[in-house]
């Protein structure tokens, strides 16, 4: 069986003290089964941090992102081995906000994936569709080029290394969710696209999580899908209460 697996995506919220503030109350709130797996994805600055409260608890810290060269003339940008250097076991990549605001590529985001990998962080690989593409029928074609492209030269091995989160853009932090039948859908295409590309055991172990408004009230019916894997969550993420209601879910 496969284990849940929650991750909350702060996104661009919290300074240093918010951030402890937020990892502690989720901390104490934790019970100690350990059925499903809990990931905090704080913004860089708070990392470091994060990391000191974290590590003793069950709470996994991933970063947001990363730049895919080891070291370099590239301001702003954080390198994979700077994310392992603060305690980081997880990366999210290709989160829609990082392809639309600021133009990451296919192409980009699987040199990301392989020197994540590479450099032993688990990596998070978000897709999805925007409205425009659903409403033209366009979900399976999309999801399936942005899979393909990212997944380029990545092995079946390295592949049990990688959750995929799908995430309709329509349903990012918009309230509207996808139904849980209309993600179930998605979920199952992507688990039959990873068995004919790498193999029916790859398609099997492979965790999809999906992303978009997930919160306490809807947590439990996507959940019980059986191709939904757990929860990319970001505004519900951003206060303990609402974060481990999701969990207790799981
Ligand atoms: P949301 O964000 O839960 O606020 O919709 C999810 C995400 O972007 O990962």
């Amino acid at each position: 069986m496969r284990k849940k697996i929650i991750a909350g995506n702060w996104k661009m919220n919290n300074d240093l003290n918010e951030s402890q503030s937020l990892v502690s109350g989720i901390i104490s709130g934790l019970g100690s089964d350990d059925k499903c797996e809990v990931i905090v994805c704080p913004p860089f600055t708070s990392l470091n941090e994060v990391h000191s409260l974290v590590k003793d608890s069950p709470v996994k810290l991933g970063a947001q992102n990363m730049f895919f060269e080891e070291s370099g003339a590239y301001t702003g940008e954080i390198s994979a081995s700077m994310l392992k250097s603060v305690g980081c076991e997880y990366v999210i990549l290709g989160h829609s906000e990082r392809r639309t605001i600021f133009g990451e590529s296919d192409e980009w985001i699987n040199k990301k994936i392989k020197k994540a990998i590479e450099s032993g962080l688990k990596v998070i690989f978000c897709v999805g569709e925007t409205l425009a593409q659903r409403e033209e029928g366009e979900t399976d074609a999309v999801v399936k080029n942005q899979i393909i492209n990212g997944l380029q030269n990545v092995t079946s091995e390295n592949l049990k290394t990688i959750t995929i989160a799908y995430e309709p853009i329509w349903a990012i932090g918009t309230g509207k969710t996808a139904s849980p039948a209309q993600a179930q859908e998605v979920h199952a295409f992507i688990r039959n696209l990873i068995e004919e590309i790498y193999s029916k055991e790859s398609a099997e172990n492979l965790i999809i999580q999906y992303g978009g408004s997930v919160k306490p009230d809807n947590a439990a019916s996507l959940l019980s899908q059986p191709d939904i894997d757990g929860a990319l969550v970001g505004g519900a993420c951003l206060k303990p209460a609402s974060f481990l209601s999701i969990i207790a879910s799981a």
